[in-house]
This record gives C-alpha cells, structure tokens and sequence, in this order.
C-alpha cells in the first residue's frame, strides 16, 4: 500500500504493532527550516517537534523487537540521536561507504550514516558476524542522468536492510519514500510495503518504479 500526503497525518491509519521493519530515509534538513525555506542550520529546533512526533509513532507501529533503520548525515545525527533514543532503543549507526567521492574541499564525501535501533528489546536476525560499516556502491544512482530524485538510494542498500531484518511476507514500512527505492528492494524480496511521500512528482515516479517491480517479479516467477 502506498500513499501520497505527510506521513505523520497517514501514519495514523496504520494500527498499532503491525510494522516488522521501518526502513527509511528522511529528509537531512541540511539548511532547510521547518517552512521549508532555505536557511542556516540553527532552524533545526523548528524540526524537533515533528521527529518527535514521527519517532513515537514508529514505536506505536512497529511489533515489539522490530527493527528501525534511519539513514543520515554527519549534521543532522546529532540532533536525531538524543531525540530517538527517548522512543526506540538505539543500536548503533551503520556507515554506509558509498565508494564515490562529493565534490568539496575539507575531505570529499564518500560516506552517509543509518541510525540502527530496535522498538524495546528483540532478537538479533541477521547474522553475528556482520560489521557495521557497509560497503555498497551507489552504482545507477551515481549517474544524474538516470538518477529518480537526488537522494535516491540503491536497491541494493534498502536490500540489505530488508533481508538482515524481516522473513518473506512480513510488513517494512517506509515513511519518505521518495522514487521509491525501498518499495522495489520489498517487491525484490517478496515484503508486504507501507510507503508515503509528499511531493506528488516523486511519489508518481515510485509508483511506477513500484508496478515495474511487481510485473517483473511476476515475469519472472512464471
Ligand atoms: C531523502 S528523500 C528519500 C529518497 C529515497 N530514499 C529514494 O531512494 O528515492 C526524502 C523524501 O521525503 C519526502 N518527504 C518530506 N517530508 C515528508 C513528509 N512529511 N511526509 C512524507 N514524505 C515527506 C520528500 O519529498 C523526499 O522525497
């Protein structure tokens, strides 16, 4: 199921305790105030009561011991962190080594953060061994040209998350789903996906990256 609106008013029609996995990828708030005009970093206050209210309602849908995976940056994890560890049980933050280079000049940008936490306590589900630091190559989403939106995340990413923390068939919820990258990793995977987004070009665009999913997947099972 998907939906086009602001994930905290369609986030209410989901019941409690019925999400397994919330895999997402909110906006950074790099510069950006709450109005969502440009401004300096110090407007990140203006954000603290919606991810205050956005956090207690991941508690409120996901099963106890379900997992979160919140991707991030180094600006805006600060700000995140002390806020989710007053609802969920925060684990670790995962580095996502992108293996491509931003531009920039004080040591160019090759990797993004994902806050890792669980609702309560749970069983770890993936396997012991696995480290913390991620290596996975942005690939198409390193082409402008191809890219869907410009914070499109790889399938392979959203892959990762989904198979280290959910069965087939259980339900991941993604509450910005912008091209809908995390939709097509659920599709792939065979995961029941709750998604939301605002902006009604992007969420056009995951819709039919969605449907291309579905039918490929069905191609491929006959
Ligand atoms: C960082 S992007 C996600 C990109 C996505 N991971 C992908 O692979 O394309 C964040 C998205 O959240 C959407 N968004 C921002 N505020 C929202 C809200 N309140 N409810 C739903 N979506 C929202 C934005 O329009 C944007 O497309």
């Amino acid at each position: 199921m998907i939906k086009q609106g602001d994930c905290i008013e369609l986030m209410k029609e989901v019941p409690d305790g019925s999400v397994d996995l919330v895999a997402t990828d909110p906006p950074y708030c790099v510069g950006v105030s709450s109005n969502g005009l440009k401004s300096s970093f110090t407007d990140f206050n203006l954000m603290r009561p919606f991810f205050e209210e956005l956090f207690n309602q991941w508690r409120r849908v996901l099963k106890v011991g379900g997992h979160v995976y919140c991707c991030t940056d180094w600006r805006t994890y600060p700000f995140l962190y002390p806020i989710m560890l007053r609802f969920l049980s925060v684990k670790n933050v995962i580095v996502w080594e992108h293996m491509l280079m931003r531009p920039g000049n004080w040591y160019r940008g090759s990797y993004e953060l994902i806050m890792f936490a669980i609702n309560g306590e749970g069983k770890r589900q993936f396997g012991g061994g696995e480290r913390d630091v991620w290596q996975i190559k942005n690939g198409a989403v390193a082409s402008i040209a191809k890219r869907k939106h410009p914070s499109q995340k790889p399938i392979e990413l959203m892959t990762r998350m989904i198979k280290n923390s959910t069965r087939e068939g259980e339900v991941v919820l993604d509450c910005f789903m912008g091209s809908g990258s995390t939709g097509v990793a659920c599709v792939n995977t065979g995961r029941q996906f709750i998604g939301f987004e605002l902006d009604e070009r992007f969420y056009e665009i995951a819709e039919q990256r969605i449907d291309k999913a579905v039918a490929e997947r069905e191609q491929s099972l006959f």
